[in-house]
Formats: structure tokens, C-alpha cells, sequence
């Protein structure tokens, strides 16, 4: 299969000096769905908004379905889709309506148009309501008009920016049903942003994890988990030991230990699980350390990216030289 989205070297330093996206090289497949994961502030809008033709890379290039951004945006545009994650759905029209306005701007003809908005109202379940103004829309209804608006020229490639902020776990979970649904349905290329780690690991067939402007690594889910080796044991003593890293480090099998920020628990990681357990107990026991709990798990997409950066990822977007938090309209 081609490729749909292919970049190499690509940069973006913003005139005030803000480094946000640095040599970022990647290639998405023709009907893949590709999760682009990161904390806050590492650059995750800022790639999708220079493969979208919104922003003008100032490094390296990319191609959309073979067009370059900045070569050939309107071919780009021609291509493409964007779902931003405010909703841009006129309140007092209907769906209908909505949908007609967007198939207008992107140059179809009443003709081409009928059609495939009936198409796409009956593909995000929406026939129903297509004749109600978007006011009176739930949530989940609104969200769905957003895609179907982002879809009504039928584009090769469907670009989403945190399409689930905000929703709850139940929203999220409809949500991935649904872009399973398109892609199968629609044969789309599907690149979205989140920087929720059961998301990519849930939805995605591959995951690139951004951080600081640098993409850390890349694969599917499974790859990135299987090339961590082995499961993870963790392990929390009764009160603070000083020498249980040499005492954990010292267990055959024992790959790593990394203490594990604010329980005061060690992760370590092991090159096989099989009777590591007992192992781990046993050396304690002999060196005179009270645990309080051991626990195997498998590897999670948070072991891969603190494997890939030495940070935990939770608090990869609070602070750090990119450190922009985000601020949620009217937050704290
Ligand atoms: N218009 C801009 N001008 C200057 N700096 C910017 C601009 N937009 C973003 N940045 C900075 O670039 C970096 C990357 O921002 P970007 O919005 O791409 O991150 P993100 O991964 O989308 O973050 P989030 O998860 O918060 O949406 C951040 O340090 C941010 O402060
Ligand atoms: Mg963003």
C-alpha cells in the first residue's frame, strides 16, 4: 500500500523561538489509523496543523497522497479532512443545513452533493436528526456532525486534533467504535492526536509518541510494548530501604529498577516473569527488607514512554522547557 502521509525532517520553530516540532520523519499508510501521542505542549497540533496546510513548516518536508504542504496546498486540501476539537457547527441551522454549507466550500455541486450527504448522515447515524437544528443536538450528536462535516467531500486522509478531550470514558469508547466503523466503511486514513495512552493503545494500528517536538518512538502497540522485553513487577517495601535497588539488581532476570514516582514503589523490569516473584521475596528476605506488595503486570504504554524518555508521562506536560499546560476555557 502507498503511503498517505509521509514527512522528513520536519520543523517548526515559531517566530518567537519556540522550537515546538523538530525533525519529525514518519510515514502513515493508506487506511491505517495512526495515533500521534504526547503530553501537553509536545508539538502534536503543531505537526497535524503544517500537514493540513495551516502552518508553514520552517524544516523539512511533507506529502499528502504524494502533494507537498507547501507546494501544493489546495491539491493538499483537495485530499483532506480536519476535525478541529471546537465544535465549528452553526447552532441555529440544522445537520442538514450544516452539511450543505460545508460541501458548498469545498466546491461540490448540489448534484454531487445530495448524495453524499445522505451517505454520510446515514453513516454517523444522523439520518434521524438531519432536519433539527444543531442547538437542540446532545453532545454526542454534535460530535458526529463535526466528522460528518469533516467528511462530506469525501476526503482520502481524516485529520482529528484530540477528537475525545473532554468526553468520559463511555463517550471516548463510542467514539473509537466510530472511527473503526469509518475507516472500515469509508477506506480512510485516519491520523489523530491524544495524549491518552489507553486511546493510542486502544484504536491505533500504530503509534508515533511526540515529546518535546521529537518523536521517541514508533509502532504498534504491540511493538512498542514487545520491544520493552518482558512484563514489569512492582515492587513496594514496608518502609523506605536504602539498599533494595542493589538487593532487586541483584536478582538473576532483573533488567532494570526504576523507582516509581510518589508511592515509593520500584518498577523493575524483568527479561522473563516466570518465577520472578518468588525470586524478588526471596532476596528481600535474605537482606532483612518487609515488603509491603509485589504485583507482575504486562508492559503499558506508560513503561514505553518512560523507557523512551526517562520522564513518567504523566508528568511529561506539566513542567519542562515546552512545558505549556493547557488552559481549559474558564478552568483554574
Ligand atoms: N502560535 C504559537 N506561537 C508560539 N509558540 C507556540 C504556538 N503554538 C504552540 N506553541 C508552542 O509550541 C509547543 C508545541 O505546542 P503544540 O500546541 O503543538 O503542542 P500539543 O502537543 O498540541 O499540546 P496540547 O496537548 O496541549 O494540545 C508548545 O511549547 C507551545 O507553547
Ligand atoms: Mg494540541
Amino acid at each position: 500500500m502507498s503511503d498517505a502521509i509521509r514527512t522528513e525532517s520536519l520543523g517548526k520553530t515559531y517566530p518567537g523561538g519556540t522550537a515546538a516540532v523538530r525533525d519529525v520523519s514518519l510515514s502513515v499508510r493508506s487506511g491505517e489509523i495512526f495515533a500521534f501521542l504526547g503530553p501537553n505542549g509536545a508539538g502534536k497540533t503543531t505537526t497535524i496543523s503544517m500537514l493540513t496546510t495551516v502552518l508553514r513548516p520552517t524544516a523539512g518536508r511533507a506529502e499528502i497522497d504524494g502533494f507537498d504542504v507547501v507546494e501544493a496546498p489546495e491539491q493538499v486540501r483537495r485530499v483532506i479532512g480536519l476535525v478541529f476539537q471546537r465544535s465549528t457547527a452553526d447552532e441555529v441551522l440544522t445537520g442538514q443545513e450544516n452539511l450543505e454549507i460545508a460541501a458548498g466550500l469545498y466546491g461540490l455541486s448540489p448534484g454531487e452533493a445530495r448524495p453524499r450527504i445522505r451517505e454520510v448522515l446515514a453513516d454517523l447515524d444522523l439520518a434521524g436528526v438531519a432536519d433539527r437544528r444543531v442547538r437542540d443536538y446532545s453532545g454526542g450528536m454534535r460530535r458526529r456532525l463535526e466528522i460528518a462535516v469533516g467528511i462530506v467531500h469525501a476526503p482520502r486522509t481524516l485529520f482529528l486534533d484530540e477528537p475525545t478531550l473532554g468526553l468520559d470514558p463511555q463517550g471516548r469508547a463510542q467514539f473509537w467504535q466510530m472511527i473503526r466503523g469509518l475507516r472500515a466503511r469509508q477506506e480512510m486514513t485516519i491520523f489523530l492526536t491524544t495524549h491518552y495512552l489507553d486511546e493510542a493503545d486502544h484504536l491505533a494500528d500504530r503509534i508515533a509518541i511526540i515529546d518535546r517536538g521529537t518523536i521517541v518512538t514508533t509502532g504498534t502497540p504491540a511493538q512498542l510494548k514487545d520491544r520493552l522485553g518482558g512484563d514489569g513487577v512492582r515492587v513496594l517495601a514496608s518502609r523506605p530501604e536504602a539498599g533494595i535497588v542493589g538487593v532487586l539488581e541483584s536478582v538473576p532476570g532483573v533488567v532494570a529498577v526504576e523507582p516509581a514516582a510518589r508511592d515509593g514503589s520500584y518498577r523493575v523490569r524483568v527479561a522473563q516473569s516466570a518465577s520472578i516473584v518468588p525470586a524478588i521475596v526471596r532476596a528481600c528476605d535474605a537482606a532483612g527488607i518487609d515488603l509491603a506488595a509485589i504485583s507482575t503486570h504486562p508492559p503499558s504504554l506508560d513503561e514505553v514512554f518512560l523507557n523512551a524518555t526517562g520522564r513518567e508521562y504523566r508528568d511529561a506536560g506539566e513542567s519542562g522547557e515546552n512545558g505549556a499546560v493547557r488552559v481549559a476555557p474558564g478552568g483554574r
